[in-house]
């Protein structure tokens, strides 16, 4: 049988392959201790569990309207100006399945077949196969340590085609937890908006940033920035896929006829579900999760760098560390096979986010406890005196 010529341009999600393997082996007996898929360990709150089944015995399972439920809506827009002092109105949020459904419909919204958007290198493996997915293009552009490994107005200018449409960067960012200033996202919409592009700002680690710093989002900026969100992280509801977008007026009308189209609605039950995390005791409860994910990286940052693992950039935000592995490997797939294989510890190989330098950088994801971290870290240490002490 014949598969759509596209499927060559969508390569796997590498990390599937190891959690696949790591799963394998938990079943079979073996303790896993799993820091590679990026999702909060904790589960949702008690809150949005109870209006979900809230919902469920109410019978609350038909369609909402296409763009979302609209006291969603109007909560997320409180939540705008409460939480950052940002106007946005409800007609402008979209709420998706998950924030993987408004990257669907923004690459549909804004990018012609053989156009392209700028992505980052290292960057979610994911942008440049919806835009795969659409007969497009992601441009990934190598971005250096020296700025962050984020994207910056020079670069902008040297990658910019004919047929570049915009520019797509997250912040925080996976895989690097590298957060971008309010200043630094202004001056990259200014030099997208030189080259009348648009400015997409995926913002799905918001609400996850440490040592003080500042949370603020891309929304309200101007009229060519989207920005792009969701419940799976900061809000843990990975998997009730849940997300949003928040749009400019003049793209509201053809986002509606997409998200009609694509997937009719987003789910009822989880919509519903999501109304029980705007309350003090939830948002509450979120936040000491976000001070339970700080004192995770204040143990396992030094303690990596301590182990002879290169932390090019200190991350600031998400949940992830993002190492440099060259000191020990130039394989980042077979460092992390062999560290699975060998002392039960599940990490992500570099190769999923940089076609450029993935082969030599691992990432981490602090999603366990402490105490698993700590035992992680006796692990690792025995697996590199067993392979690579000289
Ligand atoms: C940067 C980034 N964007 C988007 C997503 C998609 O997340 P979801 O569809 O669960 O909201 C992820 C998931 O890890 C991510 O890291």
């Amino acid at each position: 049988m014949k598969l759509a010529k596209r499927l060559e341009n969508i390569e796997p999600f590498h990390v599937m392959d190891l959690l696949g393997h790591a799963k394998a082996m938990e079943k079979a007996g073996r303790d896993i201790i799993h820091l590679e898929v990026g999702e909060p360990d904790f589960s949702s709150p008690q809150g949005v569990i109870e209006a979900g089944i809230s919902a469920l015995q109410q019978g609350l399972t038909h369609y909402t309207p296409a763009t979302g439920l609209p006291e969603l809506k109007a909560a997320l827009g409180n939540f705008y100006q409460e939480r950052f002092d940002t106007q946005v109105s409800p007609e402008q949020i979209i709420i998706t399945p998950g924030a993987s459904g408004a990257l669907q419909l923004i690459t549909s919204l804004l990018v012609n077949p053989d156009e392209s958007l700028l992505l980052t290198d290292p960057g979610y493996p994911c942008n440049r196969h919806f835009l795969a997915n659409i007969n497009a293009l992601g441009q990934m552009v190598p971005t250096h340590v020296e700025h962050g490994f984020h994207l910056t107005p020079n670069l902008v200018h040297e990658h910019w085609q004919e047929n570049t449409v915009g520019a797509l960067v997250a912040s925080p960012a996976n895989p690097t937890g590298g957060v971008m200033s309010q200043n630094q996202i202004a001056i990259l919409h200014e030099s997208v908006s030189q080259h009348e592009g648009i400015l997409v700002v995926d913002e799905i680690y918001q609400g996850l940033t440490y040592s003080g710093v500042e949370n603020h989002t891309a929304a309200g900026l101007g009229e060519d920035v989207f920005v792009i969100n969701s419940f799976s992280k900061y809000f843990t509801m990975t998997g009730w896929r849940l997300g949003w977008l928040v749009a400019p007026k003049w793209a509201i009308k053809p986002l509606d006829k997409l998200a009609q189209n694509l997937f009719l609605a987003p789910s009822t039950p989880a919509q519903y579900a999501a109304l029980g995390l705007f309350n003090d005791t939830t948002l509450n409860e979120l936040e000491a999760r976000r001070e339970a994910f700080s004192e995770r990286r204040e143990y396992l940052l030094p303690a990596l760098k301590a182990l002879g693992f290169s932390v090019p950039v200190d991350p600031q935000g998400a949940f992830y560390i993002y190492t440099d592995i060259s000191e020990f490997s130039q394989d980042s797939m077979k460092f992390c096979k062999e560290l699975l294989e060998q002392e039960g510890v599940a990490i992500t190989p570099g190769i999923d986010f940089s076609p450029t330098h993935g082969h030599h950088f691992v990432r981490f994801a602090y999603t366990a406890p402490v105490t698993r971290l700590k035992e992680a870290v006796i692990r690792i240490k025995r697996f590199l005196v067993n392979n690579y002490s000289a």
